[in-house]
């Protein structure tokens, strides 16, 4: 039966046909680090214990005195006592055990390349935490970065993390405007940038970018630059520093200052239901306790291991399993600064043969694009060294699923799904590969130490066969602890919703609609609020409402996201204009510029009506979802609670002929 989803998408229907199943191999599992189902049991059995013996795998100045401290939910407190500095789990003790271990082999997208050994990073990074001392940063200052993905970037995440000075990285693809937002919400110091970036062979001008930005932002007070490009760039005396010129001459080495379990560690933006970004704050401790043990069980993780995550460090993804979880875990692992087809489609596969890439860590929307790519492209490339093959950043489709185990797999590596969020910090739901049962589409089960539900309106545990909103029930070590500044809306977007505070229960509430199929596997379907998933970036409608509306020439605005096969969504705006405005294909272009320009590229909707009215309830509510059956071209649903029901007729005639000409 086709059960509708909230946003009207019969995905269920597809799923409960899915019934196959995919056994970790014998070979896979006589190798695996863990291979026992205990686990599961020893982690249920005494929760915080196991997380406690976890933590005992990292590095600490001060041991805690008690694990948890959930006396003022929701807001939590791991690794109470502890101190630490987190990259000395992350590059000192290697240093020590394995000086000349490669940490990062980068790949530029031109062509280039550098090999980091764990000494070299270790170097580099108290280098530049010198630096950045130099420039006034002290313990506590906010740092923005705002960079392609080169050497320096982690470079920059750990400088900042040596000083206890916590990081906003934003991710190089946002505009000025959102860079502004950003910098100017966490009240940053210093902003590092670089001077262009490498994109698809074109250059992406970062510093001018910045410097835009930084005209509006009063607490910067320098702005630091690495030379990437060599391109030409305005360098405003007292203001700005070259990296280069900033670490010449410093001293390799800087001792680590000291933090405690529960200081700040970094503050990264994302979209929620309002225009607003949510700093979502994440502390020290339980932060790399988490982000460490979970890459170690779900990719299975071997000293030898040379580990591949394709996700931008400006995305949550990549602070966890590019930075942190593997430096913590002493991994070697693969940087590459551009896009998968530049300059042939094969980039990836390219790499992954270079490196003998033992895990590759990538998007679902990156896999449909290799599909339609066709399979010349992997087939190119010998990619027999993969060993754990992962997903994460939306649902993956059952089709997408197969031919990721089929031409990437080799019908051999273990797929892991991996569901977790900005929020909290590390994966959730996933296989454990040598253990866990697969079956395509589905995230699976919660991981050891976690706790998961899936819940009806009143919250109440939905049985084995249904759907319903999905939650976290037990507090877990990354969790965001709150949004930055804004206590109160931490408390209202992630909490009101299921918990009852007179009884001291806490639930989580993650915003995205699953089911559990009779097995008691979780099957995630896409958001239930108006947040769009766009290429597995979360971008709220109304930001880019609020941009649109930001043109002289819109009225109004609304935004939907419309089932896209390559992308997951696509965004799809409707637009009223101000009177005297032709909404002709100059203004269309103009508009989506202007987004982009407001927003960064990724938000550029991929289509937009003009339109004379927006459907409106009687309470004056836009009626998204007959918007976005209307950009799904599918059959209107109930219009009879809409204040101006015939002007959906006449949206609909609209955009089937405009959507039809625009595209991407
Ligand atoms: C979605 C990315 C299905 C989900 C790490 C979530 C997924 C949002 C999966 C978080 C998955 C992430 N299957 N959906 N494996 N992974 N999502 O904050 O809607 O950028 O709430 O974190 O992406 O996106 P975010």
């Amino acid at each position: 039966m086709a059960d509708e989803t909230r946003d009207g998408s019969v995905t269920i229907e597809a799923l409960m046909d899915e019934t196959r199943v995919f056994e970790p191999s014998a070979e896979f599992v006589s190798q695996a680090n863990i291979s026992s189902p205990s686990i599961y049991e020893d982690a249920k059995h005494d929760r915080l214990g196991w997380w406690a013996e976890q933590a005992e795998k990292m590095l600490w100045r001060k041991k805690w005195d008690q694990v948890l401290d959930w006396s003022n939910a929701p807001f939590a407190k791991w690794f109470v006592g502890a101190e630490l500095n987190i990259t000395e789990s992350c590059l000192d003790r290697h240093v020590q055990a394995n000086p000349d271990k490669v940490a990062f082999y980068f790949e530029g997208e031109p062509g280039d390349s550098r090999v980091i050994t764990y000494k070299e990073l270790y170097e580099e990074v108290c280098q530049f935490a010198n630096g950045l001392a130099d420039l006034g940063v002290q313990k506590g200052d906010r740092v923005a970065i705002y960079m392609g993905m080169i050497p320096e970037l982690p470079i920059a995440l750990l400088a900042c993390a040596r000083l206890g000075a916590p990081h906003s990285v934003v991710f190089g693809g946002f505009s000025s405007d959102s860079l502004r937002d950003r910098v100017n919400d966490a009240e940053a110091k210093v902003v590092i940038t670089c001077d262009e970036g490498w994109r698809n062979g074109g250059r992406i001008e970062l510093k001018n970018f910045a410097d835009k930005a930084v005209e509006e932002c009063p607490s910067i007070e320098k702005m630091v630059v690495v030379q990437r490009t060599g391109g030409d760039v305005q360098m405003v005396e007292g203001r700005d520093i070259y990296y280069h010129d900033l670490i010449d001459g410093k001293a390799k080495e800087r001792p680590a200052t000291i933090t405690d379990s529960e200081d700040m560690l970094f503050v990264l933006y994302t979209s929620g239901t309002t225009a607003r970004p949510k700093g979502i704050v994440h502390t020290v401790g339980g932060y790399l306790v988490g982000a460490a043990t979970t890459h170690r069980l779900v990719f299975d993780i071997k000293p030898d291991d040379i580990y591949f995550c394709t996700a931008d460090i400006g995305w949550v993804t990549g602070h966890s399993y590019i930075v942190y979880g593997p430096l913590a875990n002493g991994v070697t692992s693969v940087i590459y600064e551009g896009v998968p087809n530049y300059p042939d489609k094969d980039r990836f596969w390219e790499i992954v043969e270079k490196y003998k890439v033992t895990q590759i860590y990538t998007a679902p929307t990156a896999i449909r694009t290799f599909m339609k790519w066709g399979t010349e492209y992997p087939e190119r490339h010998d990619l027999s060294s993969l060993r754990v093959i992962g997903t994460v950043g939306e649902p993956i489709n059952p089709e997408a699923w197969i031919w990721y185990n089929t031409f990437i797999g080799g019908g051999k590596a273990p797929i892991v799904d991996t569901w977790w969020q900005t929020e909290t910090g590390h994966i959730m739901i996933s296989p454990i590969p040598g253990v866990t049962r697969t079956k395509p589409g589905s995230a699976t089960i919660p991981l050891p130490g976690m706790g998961a539900d899936i819940v009806d309106d009143e919250g109440v545990s939905v049985p084995n066969g249904s759907g319903g909103y999905l939650v976290l029930t037990e507090p877990w070590p990354g969790m965001l602890r709150t949004i930055y500044k804004d206590p109160e809306r931490f408390k209202d977007v992630y909490w009101s919703r299921f918990s009852k505070p007179s009884e001291n229960k806490w639930v989580y509430f993650a915003g995205d609609g699953a089911k559990k199929d009779l097995d008691g596997y979780f099957w995630l379907l896409g958001r239930v609020d108006d947040v769009m998933n766009i290429s597995g970036h979360r971008i709220s409608t109304l930001e880019v409402e609020s941009a649109l509306v930001d043109h002289p020439a819109v009225a109004e605005a609304a935004v939907v996201g419309r089932a896209d096969s390559t992308t997951g969504q696509a965004i799809a705006a409707f637009v009223t204009l101000k009177g005297g405005n032709q909404g002709d294909e100059k203004l269309l272009a103009e508009l989506r510029e202007h987004v982009a320009v407001k927003i960064g590229k990724i938000a550029r909707p991929a289509s937009i009506v003009f339109t004379d009215e927006l459907p409106k309830t009687r309470s004056g509510k836009i009626m998204r979802r007959l918007l976005r059956d209307i950009s799904e071209q599918r059959k209107l649903g109930d219009v009879t609670t809409l204040a101006n029901s015939d002007v959906v007729n006449e949206i609909a005639k609209r955009a089937s002929s405009s959507m039809s000409k625009q595209a991407d």
